[in-house]
């Protein structure tokens, strides 16, 4: 325990079940003995109703000064159409992801007893500032019969070689030390061409991980019948964008799945926020699941060196799901956050 040391962690509850779910989550590491210096963020849909902005330069300038930030959602509720589509996407969480250059997007996943995939434990390793997200594109005649719409995928050789080298000693710390490119090098053939290479040459350095490729399509059906083969899966933005929510359904709900977005090279905060949404149709009813936020809080203890927290917090999480009947609901927020707190 480091009761003496203290990280300065900007949260962001944000909208919806955000603030809910951020609360216990905080409550969790205190509970492991971990002092945070937290300063809250406005930031969010709410936030840009009340105040016309999405990520003020002056917000996210002082976002590059902490330690790590904590999100919790962001998003207005589902139809809701004063918030343009894209705008929170693009100008805030994506702007974050590429401004603070948080290039892996780590997505862990253990498999609740019972859920589809029981018995699986893999990482995905998700690029994060490229391909399809990285708003290459755009329109020709718009608004005319002859309107043409173009979204291109930006890969890079860094990109793609500093992911394959992340995961890679990610599955070198690991026990089966195997490592999956997903990707679709049957069509995608420049993409494709380029991801293998960066992998297959970087893997080379790696003489203990074992190496595997899937083609995206595959990937969806083997997460689904066979999710037992993959230890760490690293793959573009978008097709890492899909199969995490599928990976997300199969093990256990979506409600489980936690992400870190980590800036690896440590050149400023890395992220962490729980891959579900705001969620606004249970938003203060005490039905959120907070598992998710906890866990993505036990990723940020990880990467601020509080090793030993991170791993009570992550066992805690682990054995409480272990415990818990798949399809019947929890408790309450608070009621698990609680439960989650006592076990650390
Ligand atoms: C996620 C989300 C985001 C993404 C959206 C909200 C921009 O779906 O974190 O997976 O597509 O990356
Ligand atoms: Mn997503």
């Amino acid at each position: 325990m480091s009761r003496a040391s203290s990280h300065r962690v900007a949260v962001i509850g944000g909208d919806g079940i955000g603030p809910e779910v951020v609360a216990e989550a905080l409550k969790v590491v205190a509970a492991a003995g971990v002092h945070l210096d937290t300063v809250p963020v406005e930031l969010g849909a709410a936030h840009y109703l009340r105040s016309g902005e999405v990520l003020p330069d002056a917000t996210l300038d002082e976002l590059q000064g902490f330690d790590a930030i904590l999100l919790g959602a962001i998003g207005p509720p589902v139809g809701s159409t004063e918030v343009p589509s894209g705008l929170l996407e693009r100008g805030l969480l994506l702007r974050l992801r590429f401004a603070l250059d948080l290039y892996v997007n780590l997505r862990p996943f253990t498999a609740a007893p019972g859920s589809v995939a029981a018995g699986a434990d893999f990482v995905v390793v998700r690029e994060n500032t490229e391909g399809t997200y990285a708003g290459e594109g755009g329109f020709l005649r718009k608004g005319t019969p002859h309107e043409i719409a173009t979204q291109g995928s930006v890969n890079t050789r860094m990109g793609a070689e500093r992911c394959a080298r992340f995961a890679l000693e990610l599955a070198q710390r690991r026990d089966r030390h195997h490592l999956t490119l997903v990707h679709k090098t049957n069509v995608l053939t420049f993409a494709g061409d380029l991801w293998q290479r960066a992998v297959d040459e970087a893997g080379a350095d790696f003489p203990d991980v074992t190496r595997d490729y899937n083609h995206v399509d595959a990937a969806c059906i083997y997460m689904v019948e066979q999710a037992t083969r993959y230890d760490v899966i690293v793959t573009d933005n978008l097709f890492g964008d899909i199969l995490t929510d599928l990976a997300g359904a199969v093990t256990g709900g979506i409600g489980y799945a936690a992400s870190a977005n980590l800036n690896p090279a440590r050149t400023g905060p890395s992220m962490f926020e729980p891959v579900h949404g705001a969620a606004h149709d249970i938003a203060g009813t005490g039905r959120a699941n907070p598992l998710a936020a906890i866990r993505s809080a036990a990723l940020m203890l990880e990467h601020l060196g509080e090793d030993d927290a991170a791993a009570r917090v992550t066992k805690a999480v682990t054995d409480y799901t272990a415990g818990h009947q798949p399809g019947t609901p929890f408790p309450s927020t608070v009621a698990v956050g609680d439960a989650i707190a006592e076990r650390v």
